[in-house]
């Protein structure tokens, strides 16, 4: 009686936030279950943010959709015959993964498409940069940290983290000699990941909690540029006598040369190759992607209550400024920013309603 509550009101307070929790992280997980959106549905929906990239996006949310749809089949399988309990079910079911990999230049939509994918399917997200691996070596320990991201990013519930994507950023950072990257030995690293990608049985010690996690049913998509991939590829189609769009001729053989182990690269069976921006995509972006770099900057400014507008031609200059830039997607943040610097600076000034920037204006600002 220290705190004035009677123990048979302590305990049954205590049974209500257990069941609160079991109700909790069943609520989380069902939505994943439940998950039944077709690859083209899913594309639609991806659409309305990852602007290009059709072919590319297509190939990715077949993948994603067949991988949560199949897991979700697995799983409903696996609790009638657990009688409901998920635990069990997620440690007895083991569907086939299709791990994705991106390859593209920087700023063309490669991590964008993996985080826009986890929240239309409504699972965690990580993003792990694989550049810290290939410093010191090996991956050991950052196994384990992966899955405490995966842990936080799903709010705790161990369940739902099980179930997350993890995005390897800069794979090709860890490609062993190769053309690009002189110095770097990754075949450590790479050996290492093997075993977390096919699914690794983890318990993390958090305080005095053990929590077991597996990274069975995790999907994994793995992005990077390949610096003069194409090179090799074309190599390869010249002594084969092969024509056409290297992208399209893509093998297993053109990672490998690249510095990439086989074993790694197999369990990446889903690959494919983004393209450079264009101009016009970048004008898409701000005027059709619904999450954009201008859609930003508009919210922000419509805080002082200032509606921002830019005319047609100035959108294009801006995307043609953007393109010079070589950074992707990226060189719209930049430009908008520097067109846009004065006017932020002087805020609130004697702005009142409306802003329209027209290609004069942008033109002058960026000189
Ligand atoms: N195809 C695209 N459509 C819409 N926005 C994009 C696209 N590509 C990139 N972006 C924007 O640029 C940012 C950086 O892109 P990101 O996907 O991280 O590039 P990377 O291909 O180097 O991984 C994204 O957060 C997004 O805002
Ligand atoms: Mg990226």
């Amino acid at each position: 009686m220290e705190n004035g509550i009677s123990k048979h009101k302590e305990q049954r307070i205590e049974e209500k936030i257990a069941q609160f929790r079991e109700g909790q992280k069943m609520e989380a997980v069902q939505e994943i279950i439940e998950f039944d959106k077709t690859p083209s549905d899913l594309k639609a929906d991806m659409d309305r943010f990852v602007i290009g990239q059709d072919h590319g996006k297509k190939i990715v949310c077949t993948a994603i959709a067949f991988h949560y749809r199949r897991l979700g089949q697995a799983l409903k399988k696996g609790l009638a015959e657990s009688k409901g309990d998920i635990d069990i079910a997620l440690r007895s079911t083991r569907t086939p993964k299709a791990n994705i990999m991106i390859i593209g230049p920087t700023g063309c939509g490669k991590t964008y498409t993996g985080e826009t994918a986890s929240k239309l399917v409504g699972v965690s997200f990580v993003h792990e940069d694989m550049t810290k691996f290939s410093e010191v070596g090996y991956v050991g320990q950052n196994a384990s940290d992966i899955l405490v991201d995966l842990l936080l990013a799903a709010g705790g519930n161990p369940n739902v983290a099980q179930m997350g994507i993890v995005y390897f950023d800069e794979i090709d950072k860890i490609a062993t000699e190769t053309m690009a990257y002189k110095d770097v030995s990754g075949r450590g690293v790479q050996k290492g990941l093997l075993h977390m990608v096919d699914g690794s049985d983890n318990t993390v010690h958090i305080g005095k909690e053990r929590i077991f996690l597996s990274t069975k049913h995790v999907l994994f998509i793995a992005g990077g540029a390949f610096e003069n991939l194409d090179i090799i590829v074309k190599k390869r189609m010249a002594r084969q006598g092969l024509a056409g769009n290297w992208r399209q001729f893509l093998m297993a053989d053109d990672l490998v040369e690249f510095g990439m182990e086989r074993q790694l690269i197999g369990r990446f069976p889903v690959r494919v190759v983004y393209d450079q921006l264009t101009t016009q995509d970048l004008k898409n972006i701000m005027i059709k992607s619904e999450d954009s770099a201008l859609l930003a900057f508009r919210n922000d400014l419509d805080a002082w209550g200032i509606n921002l507008d830019f005319t047609d031609d100035a959108l294009s200059e801006v995307a043609r400024r953007a393109e010079q830039e070589g950074t992707g997607a990226r060189g719209l943040v930049s430009v908008l920013h520097r067109v846009l610097l004065e006017d932020m600076y002087c805020l609130p000034g004697n702005y009142t309603g409306k802003l329209v920037v027209d290609q004069t204006y942008v033109k002058e600002r960026l000189g």
